[in-house]
């Protein structure tokens, strides 16, 4: 086997939440070129479907599952459509994921607080207990990867649920991976920083674009594509002594200096 051959993931079965997510459709890309079937799992099943039809026009490699990921019912019911149609499942990608309110720490109330970390935090948790039980009764190796964001690490006026939810998730990610170990589930985490999505480019084509371009060390967005090797290390076997860790891809902004109130 040459070595590159480890990125492989023919014939494996990945889901991925927030698939019909500016940066979640990208990574549902990636895992397919890689070989993988994958399920793509969300709420907006309008953009869910538009998303396959575009990557995958013959559906072949893409399995369309709407699930609300703060719903146990919905994700035991996606276990279960999955099963049933691949009987397997690989890697898990918790993508699904909210920004929450742009307020400052006095205006963020207990709704904005909840809507944020049940997405961010609590889903992450559940959907990756419930496909850590289905992989071990199933004897099967996996991989989950957790994404979260520069600001799991780095602190930014007016994101407190937001940031607080992503430092959250990078535990979890540290916490599970050593509970998870002596079964064969390796959990690690993507800290992705500004990334080229719609949102993104336009914060960066507005008022404030080159104030913001000029905080990140490599003065750009990513492109989504530049998550590829990342994510393909740890989806793959090539990441298999990698568990807990917390790779980042950012530019440099999570070390970088901080914004403070004027
Ligand atoms: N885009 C970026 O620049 C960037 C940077 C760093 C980190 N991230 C993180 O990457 C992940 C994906 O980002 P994105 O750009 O695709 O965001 P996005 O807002 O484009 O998409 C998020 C997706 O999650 C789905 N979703 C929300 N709540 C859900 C729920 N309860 N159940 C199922 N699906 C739900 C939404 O419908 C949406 O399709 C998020 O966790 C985000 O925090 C993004």
């Amino acid at each position: 086997m040459k070595w590159i051959d480890q990125f492989s993931l023919e014939k494996q079965v990945a889901v991925v939440t927030g698939a019909a997510g500016g940066l979640g459709s990208q990574l549902v890309k990636i895992l397919m070129e890689a070989g993988a079937y994958v399920v793509l799992a969300d709420t907006d099943e309008i953009r869910l479907n538009r998303v396959a039809q575009e990557l995958d026009p013959s559906g072949l490699k893409l399995f369309v599952q709407k699930c609300d990921v703060t719903k146990e019912q919905d994700i035991l019911s996606l276990i279960d459509q999955v099963h049933q149609k691949y009987g397997k499942m690989n890697v898990l990608v918790n993508s699904a994921g909210v920004l929450g309110p742009d307020a400052a720490w006095l205006h963020v109330s207990e709704n904005d607080w909840d809507s944020v970390l049940d997405v961010n935090v609590k889903a992450s948790w559940m959907m990756a207990t419930h496909i850590s039980k289905y992989m071990i009764a199933n004897q099967l190796a996996g991989r989950i990867i957790n994404i979260s964001s520069s600001l799991g690490l780095r602190s930014q006026l007016k994101r407190i649920p937001y940031a607080t939810s992503k430092a959250a998730v990078e535990h979890l990610t540290r916490n599970l991976a050593m509970e998870l170990i002596q079964h064969n589930i390796r959990v690690n985490c993507l800290a992705p920083g500004w990334m080229n999505t719609n949102m993104v480019k336009n914060i960066l084509a507005g008022e404030e674009g080159e104030k913001w371009r000029a905080s990140i060390p490599m003065r750009r967005a990513a492109e989504p594509a530049e998550l590829a090797g990342p994510l393909l290390l740890l989806a793959s076997q090539a990441s298999s002594y990698m568990t807990g860790t917390i790779l980042r891809v950012d530019g440099g902004y999570a070390y970088c200096g901080i914004e403070l109130p004027e």
